[in-house]
């Protein structure tokens, strides 16, 4: 018989058995570097705004994913608690990503415009001013670093590097696009344009533009680009 062949001789199987693992491994490991053909085009799914970027890297800064996961599954007590659950290309532009695998506090995933601004500006501040039992420690400092966005075209430059659809515009504006999308009195129509669904808005009510205004850009725009409401929300549900 064959098979006895191969099992008398170790060398033999050593190779074959080789080949065998190889395969299964190609099979997992190659989509993950053809990202852009495994993920779908989702519509309104766009790179992050300079303000809510950095943001999102003081988000990453702080830890917040060590309590908060950013990852609705599709289980039905989530989904009816979070909203519908969170989609790969939501999370597309996102290095390193945060779903998180801890939820001391709730999901983030689809916090945006569930609270007003000032809202979030009092929890971060002080988080029992607003939800009396909360154990989230306060960020109060936020408020009172300047945030540093100098350097935010060098950032959006390096993405843009590693595939991030980033236009020319897109970086030279990067710097006056943090200033803008933090100050309603600004003109902000260019950056919208460029950054579709991007909340506008002095966040933390003091002049300049602080770690806090940064935060809560980001914060105000998690789960809301993509429009679910055309979706029969019973999809959703097992
Ligand atoms: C020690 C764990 C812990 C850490 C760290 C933490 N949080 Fe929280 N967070 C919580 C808990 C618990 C709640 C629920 C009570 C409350 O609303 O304060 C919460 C609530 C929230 C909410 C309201 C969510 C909702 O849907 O009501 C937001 C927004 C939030 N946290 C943002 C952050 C951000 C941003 C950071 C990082 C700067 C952070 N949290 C760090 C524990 C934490």
């Amino acid at each position: 018989m064959k098979h006895s062949t191969i099992e008398k001789n170790s060398i033999l199987l050593l190779v074959l058995t080789l080949i065998v693992v190889a395969i299964g491994g190609i099979v997992e490991i190659l989509p993950t570097f053809l990202i852009n053909t495994t993920i779908e085009d989702v519509d309104g799914v766009r790179p992050y705004s300079p303000l809510e970027l950095a943001g999102r890297n003081i988000y990453v800064r702080e830890g917040c994913y060590t309590c908060h996961s950013q990852m609705i599954r599709s289980l039905r007590s989530e989904v009816e608690r979070y909203g519908p659950y969170s989609l790969a290309a939501e999370s597309k532009y996102d290095r390193p990503f945060q779903w998180g695998s801890k939820r001391t506090g709730p999901d983030l995933a689809r916090v945006g415009g569930k609270y007003s601004n000032e809202w979030h500006a009092l929890h971060m501040t002080d988080p029992r001013a607003v939800v009396t039992e909360s154990i989230m420690p306060g960020y109060a400092f936020l408020a009172t670093t300047p945030l540093n966005y100098q350097h935010m075209d060098e950032h959006l430059k390096t993405l843009a590097m590693l595939g991030d659809p980033y236009d020319e515009a897109m970086i030279t504006n990067a710097v006056q696009d943090v200033i803008v999308q933090a100050d309603p009195d600004e003109d902000y129509d260019d950056m919208l344009e460029r950054y579709p669904g991007a909340v506008v808005g002095n966040f933390d009510n003091k002049p300049g533009v602080s770690e806090l205004d940064a935060l809560i850009a980001y914060l105000q725009m998690l789960g809301t680009l993509v429009d679910f409401s055309a979706t029969d929300s019973t999809v959703f549900t097992q």
